[in-house]
């Protein structure tokens, strides 16, 4: 295929917003817009039953969003024009979907079982793929059981990842998240930023003879990651006095085998991966080694499988049944016809802390674009705007402003039936049989009510509120949210979860006749970066050809700068 981003030819080509299917969504939203998921509701007693859909033991909960059946119809009509089950195909082939870089994005092999097949470029990837799962395992179980030594002899007790952007948000999203499974006696921390605090502060207390460094990046250029990583070098030699020590407290996951040596880490000791797994799309690669390393082989394994239970999922079931294919159109309903700019994601559960973190680069990342595979400006928006903070928390900040305020922000609720840690309730009156997690759980159910039917004129005043009270107390209601509930957070259903959001990025992505698989928006900011950097220090003032905005803050600087 000569050109990945262009919908197949039995598709038409036009452009997007003048495809017949996406004026026929316009001319169907001058009916939708008014309408209220109260009547919406009201019109169809099983729409709560009806507007579901479960897969890979995720059961998603759409119905509370502002469509009826005709909208899921004309989305479901638009994602064929659009070629999607073509390009899914594609991606599915190892065809060069990623076209700006000429590359595969076939992350969905990094979770397909030993003995199946995917190619790229007429070569069967799976069986690298697991030859390096069996090196990570095996490593693995040498560090968890106390036989891979430090260099003076110890047993290893911290395992330190060094990496940012892809290389870090997926392995601390999935340590937090999977910390119940987690070797206690292993304590697994992340340094990203380039600010020597998360390194000074990361490290503080650790001992370098028990200490293991994996440093994580695809490309080993990267400025954070390699500053970092001779920060932990010299950290590690001063303590152990010794280039030996190396060897034994420093692994290395890459594609990039000749800057790794360079760095002074021996390939040995290096787990690869290619380039056709896309930095955000490679927490289940090596890239998971420091997760492998705290839940063990066989947990990450479990997750693996939770991931291609998803992709199978994604790829054989119809439209209509389609998880991540629901999510992806929804998504696009919200935001280029209902207009909302941003998505808040709200996991009831704890150990999702960073979920949002890490949704906010792989989504982000991928669908923040401005112009077509063919290199024309688009004229609809783009991916929306990530962010949220898990429940019961963010109810106590920024939920006001979902309730009532002006702007529309569809939410994902996600929670889990069961707790991993069940905490009954005490307290004066509490019920026997209740659980914390009856409590959380409660609150989730309840806020997507609350902005799906809100509270009319006639029930606020039916409470005896005051007359000058009564708008202030009216919740207009009709904010559309998914969500999706699992049994239990496991491994496996954490593998689902991530899997689901990478391929309704996708959807989003094919919609938009996108490349959710560059980001050629980062790099500017890092070129000028490496410019300044020179410009900040040393004893005169170089000539500085910024604009005067720039010119002066770097003055300033210099004058200020601890020398
Ligand atoms: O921020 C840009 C980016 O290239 C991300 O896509 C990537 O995940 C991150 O930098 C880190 O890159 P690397 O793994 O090559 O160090």
């Amino acid at each position: 295929m000569a050109d990945q981003l262009a919908p197949d030819q039995s598709a038409p080509t036009a452009r997007l917003t003048t495809r017949p299917q996406w004026l026929a969504l316009q001319q169907h939203l001058v009916a939708m817009k008014p309408r209220h998921l109260r009547e919406l509701f009201a019109e169809d007693a099983r729409r709560g039953e009806r507007m579901t859909a479960e897969a890979a033991g995720l059961y998603l909960d759409f119905s509370k969003n502002r469509i009826d059946d005709e909208t899921l119809r004309l989305l479901f009509d638009l994602a064929k024009a659009c070629g999607l089950r073509e390009r899914r195909d594609a991606m599915f082939n190892g065809e060069k979907v990623n076209a700006t870089e000429q590359r595969a994005a076939l992350h969905v092999a990094l979770r397909a079982p030993a003995g199946s097949r995917m190619n790229v470029d007429g070569h069967n990837v799976v069986p690298d793929v697991h030859a390096v799962l069996d090196r990570m395992a095996a490593f693995t179980d040498q560090v968890r059981s106390g036989e891979w030594k430090g260099h003076s002899g110890k047993a290893i007790r911290h395992v330190v990842n060094i990496g940012i952007g892809g290389s870090d948000l997926g392995p601390v999203m999935a340590y937090e998240a999977l910390r119940d499974y987690s070797q206690r006696d292993i304590d697994v921390r992340f340094v990203s930023n380039i600010d020597g605090t998360d390194f000074i502060e990361t490290t503080r207390r650790l001992d370098p003879a028990e200490t293991l460094f994996v440093v994580c990046s695809k490309t080993f250029t990267t400025l954070e990651t390699l500053t970092n990583a001779h920060a932990a070098r010299a950290w590690c030699l001063q303590s152990l006095g010794d280039e030996a020590a190396i060897a034994r407290h420093f692994v290395a996951v890459s594609t990039n085998a000749e800057g790794v040596a360079k760095f002074g880490i021996d390939t040995a000791n290096m787990f690869g991966f290619w380039d056709w797994v896309g930095g955000r799309y490679s927490m289940d690669s090596a890239i998971g080694l420091s997760t492998m390393l705290a839940i063990g082989a066989e947990h990450f394994h479990a997750m693996l499988a939770g991931f291609h239970a998803m992709d199978e999922h994604f790829r054989s079931a119809p439209l209509e049944r389609n998880l991540p294919v629901l999510m992806g159109l929804l998504a696009i309903w919200n935001n280029n016809f209902l207009g909302a700019d941003t998505v808040a994601v709200l996991p009831y559960a704890q150990y999702l802390t960073r979920f949002p973190a890490y949704l906010q680069q792989l989504t982000m990342e991928s669908n923040g674009k401005h112009v077509t595979g063919d290199g024309k400006p688009v004229d609809y928006q783009t991916g929306p705007i990530y962010w949220g903070e898990p429940g019961t928390n963010g109810q106590h900040s920024f939920y006001q402003l979902i309730h009532q305020g002006t702007r529309l922000v569809p939410c994902d609720f996600i929670g889990f039936c069961q707790p991993l840690n069940p905490l009954p309730v005490r307290g004066d009156g509490a019920d026997e049989a209740a659980d914390q997690h009856d409590l959380l759980m409660a609150n989730l159910f309840a806020q997507s009510e609350a902005l799906a039917f809100g509270k009319t004129v006639a029930q606020v005043e039916a409470e005896g509120t005051p007359a000058r009270l009564v708008p202030h107390r009216l919740f207009e209601g009709n904010r559309p949210s998914n969500t999706i509930l699992a049994e239990r957070l496991t491994p496996h259903a954490l593998g689902a979860l991530v899997a689901l959001y990478e391929h309704s990025v996708f959807v989003q992505g094919t919609v938009w006749n996108i490349d959710s698989f560059d980001q050629w928006g980062v790099e500017l900011g890092k070129q000028l970066a490496i410019r300044t950097a020179n410009e900040l220090t040393g004893a005169n003032e170089p000539d500085l050809a910024h604009d005067s905005s720039t010119n002066t803050l770097i003055r300033r600087y210099r004058k200020t700068r601890t020398p």
